[in-house]
């Protein structure tokens, strides 16, 4: 068994595992393979579809759905997408699976791991206990009634594992005690309360007992109705702690987490009851915020499985009406703690962000889901299937009091105030769209918008450098490979493009403007030439320091690695130290026989470099087209793998043919782009 003890290799315990496990058998776990020559075909895992889109390729350990979801990655990202698990979650599994131990974690870690088990186990017994007084419980009489005047069924009852917590004082204390847990701990759960007298009682007391599952189905809370309509508040909360975050969590995501991937959407709702009524009725891919504004986290959480988010909330008590009568209103000042809520601006943001289509719908006035999934399932499906893009409830909401008369001072006011709203999100196609929308809505011509909207982050850009960016430009780093040399090995190349987007994230704007510039307003280019995302990186971890970054740029904290190190697990942390280290040495450990003497070069290379004055941005855009290169390479790599296959005649599908034509030629056209770009860049920071 292969151990690693030190905190430096944990990138070569992902390589290790990866050599480790075969791609083909890690994926057959999840879909029924069929082999296609050298290569394996399925059904794709990860969205509807009749004809098999989905392959997996042995020789480079990689996967790739070739149909309507087009992503593709190695082991990591499979199982990472198949469970939804993150990064660290999906190294320890797949560690053990290779039989690669980990380093041990450090004595404090692993105590705090042994206390969490310990609370998880405590929550655990205490949803037995309170769902077993609502089985039979005779006190819980009142209870069962009342769940059954919500109709909800036994089926129902089990599946959430509902509970009745007594109308006494110490009952759930007692049982926990007796099952050997401490007061302490019965309190550091939520389950019991403290006062300043030193008492310890129940904090649940005559309510029906809703456990809160992580979305490992692992219990972590509880929300607690009240029975007594004069109790207050009528949900009781377990109290917000490490285990219990209501801003990372949302109710139902365990059991609706398949059938959110089938469909690919989520339906996010306000309340618990909204939630298991929509699953008692066959709508299983809903879930709940919690009494909470909407976090980012939990639309990334969603993003995992889903394309498509639909928002079933109550518009005026989510913030929508408000920000909408009022569109200038800062976000912050919403919803406070630069949380989401429903804010179509941060809405829209999140739609090109996560490259996700964020829906809206609005339900009847004075109607929960709950009532209306009871009542008119039918209703419910077809509010669902017209739900609206946001951006169109946007314009549509901002441009309702327009009419036939309305001057054109007017709709250029109700231009002016959308468009920092509609130009929010970070894809461009989306962008104009919005705006091609509402130029007919408003009557105004397109381009005239495109000025103003411009004309607004125009002046925004035009501030000056913040003294932070301004030391960073002073800092300027120094290059791993030779200009003008030959793409160079992804993994020296990727973990440099991060080092430079964490001195400065916002050179990604840079890359993505020249991605864009060159698809040179071609529409079948407009993937392969794709502002800079994930995929562009071929390591797994390296792709979650990637978004983490991307997710930088949309929040004002100036200090990138404190938002790194809250965002990213420890074992990625650790990654982020060895990339930012400042000298190569880093990437040298890495390194062995014929890179270290490509390494040599480099770094006479570099002693050269770092005497040149460097333009700031052309130094990450130039590492940015040759990481896409490179990618390209690699799944231009599959391409020929695929047609290899058809013309042995293994299996000469109509995958093959429909792929094959159009996809290389983008992908040789977007490589010959990249070329000549890369060329130009080189000859000018040659000539300064
Ligand atoms: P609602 O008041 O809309 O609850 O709050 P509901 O689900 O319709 O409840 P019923 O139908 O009256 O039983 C929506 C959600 O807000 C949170 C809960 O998660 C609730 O489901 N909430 C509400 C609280 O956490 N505490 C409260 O006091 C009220
Ligand atoms: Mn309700």
């Amino acid at each position: 068994m292969a151990e690693y003890g030190g905190v430096n290799s944990s990138v070569s315990v992902v390589d290790d595992v990866k050599a480790r496990l075969d791609i083909v058998d890690v994926v057959s776990g999840y879909v029924n393979l069929q082999k296609a020559g050298r290569n394996y075909k399925a059904l794709c895992p990860f969205h509807h579809e009749k004809t098999p889109s989905f392959v997996v390729f042995p020789d480079t350990q990689t996967w790739r759905c070739f149909g309507a979801c087009g992503e593709g990655g190695d082991v990591f990202s499979f199982v990472m997408k198949s469970e939804g698990w993150d990064f660290a979650e999906t190294l320890r599994e797949l560690a053990k699976r290779a039989g690669v131990q980990l380093a041990p974690p450090d004595p404090a870690q692993e105590e705090r791991q042994v206390e969490s088990d310990r609370l998880l186990g405590l929550l655990d017994e205490t949803a037995r206990f309170f769902h077993d007084q609502l089985r039979t419980a005779p006190a819980a009489q009142a209870a069962r009634a009342y769940v059954e005047r919500r109709h909800l069924g036994g089926e129902t009852v089990t599946a959430f594992a509902l509970g009745y917590a007594p109308n006494d004082w110490r009952q759930a204390l007692h049982h926990l005690q007796m099952l050997g847990y401490s007061q302490d701990e019965i309190v550091e759960a939520g389950v019991a309360i403290r006062n300043e007298k030193g008492n310890v009682y129940d904090r649940f007391r005559n309510r029906l007992v809703i456990p809160i599952r992580d979305g490992r189905g692992r219990t972590v809370g509880f929300g607690a109705r009240a029975l007594n309509p004069d109790d207050v508040p009528k949900y009781l909360n377990s109290p917000q702690s490490p285990l219990f975050d209501k801003s990372r969590l949302l109710f139902g995501l365990d059991a609706a987490r398949r059938a959110i991937r089938e469909t690919e959407t989520a339906v996010i709702v306000e309340g618990y009851m909204d939630v298991m009524q929509a699953h008692q009725a066959g709508f299983q891919n809903v879930v709940a915020q919690m009494g909470t504004a909407l976090t980012e986290d939990q639309l990334r959480l969603l993003s995992r499985y889903a394309n498509r988010l639909i928002l079933a909330l109550d518009p005026d008590a989510a913030g929508m009406n408000a920000t909408m009568r009022g569109l200038n209103v800062a976000r912050q000042t919403l919803d406070g703690e630069g949380s989401v809520s429903f804010d179509p601006r941060g809405m829209m943001r999140y739609t090109g962000l996560l490259d996700i289509d964020i829906r809206v719908i609005s339900l009847p006035e004075g109607q929960d889901p709950d009532d209306l999934i009871r009542e008119t399932p039918d209703a419910w499906t077809s509010l669902i299937d017209r739900a609206m893009p946001v951006a169109d409830y946007v314009i549509a909401q901002g441009t309702a009091h327009l009419s036939n008369e309305s001057s054109y001072h007017e709709r250029e006011r109700a231009a002016r105030e959308l468009l920092p709203i509609l130009t929010a999100t970070e894809n461009d196609l989306q962008r104009n769209v919005n705006i091609q929308t509402l130029a007919r809505r408003v009557r105004i011509d397109a381009p005239m918008l495109i000025q103003w909207s411009q004309y607004r982050q125009a002046a925004q850009t035009r501030a000056l450098p913040s003294i932070r960016q301004q030391q960073r430009l002073a800092e300027r780093t120094a290059r791993p490979d030779a200009p003008g040399g030959p793409p160079g090995h992804s993994a020296i190349r990727e973990g440099f493009c991060l080092r430079l987007l964490m001195e400065e994230p916002e050179r990604l704007y840079a890359a993505n403007r020249k991605l864009r510039e060159l698809q040179g307003g071609d529409p079948s280019l407009e993937t392969v030439l794709a502002a800079m995302n994930v995929n562009d990186f071929s390591r797994p971890d390296y792709q979650a320091i990637f978004a983490a970054l991307a997710r930088s740029l949309q929040q004002d904290d100036a200090d990138v690695f404190g938002f790194l190190s809250r965002q990213l697990s420890p074992e990625l942390v650790v990654v982020v130290e060895e990339l930012r280290r400042p000298t190569l040495e880093s990437f040298q450990r890495r390194l062995s026989g014929p890179l270290m003497t490509e390494l040599k070069s480099i770094q006479r290379e570099q002693a050269r470099i770092n005497t040149l004055p460097e333009p700031d941005t052309s130094l990450f855009v130039e590492e940015a087209l040759g990481l896409r290169h490179s990618r390209l390479e690699r799944e231009l790599q599959e391409l020929y793998f695929l047609q290899e296959d058809a013309q042995e005649g293994a299996q000469g599908d109509d995958l093959t043919d429909r792929l094959y034509q159009a996809k290389v030629k983008a992908y040789t056209r977007a490589r010959q782009l990249l070329a000549k770009a890369l060329h130009q860049i080189r000859d000018l920071s040659r000539e300064m």
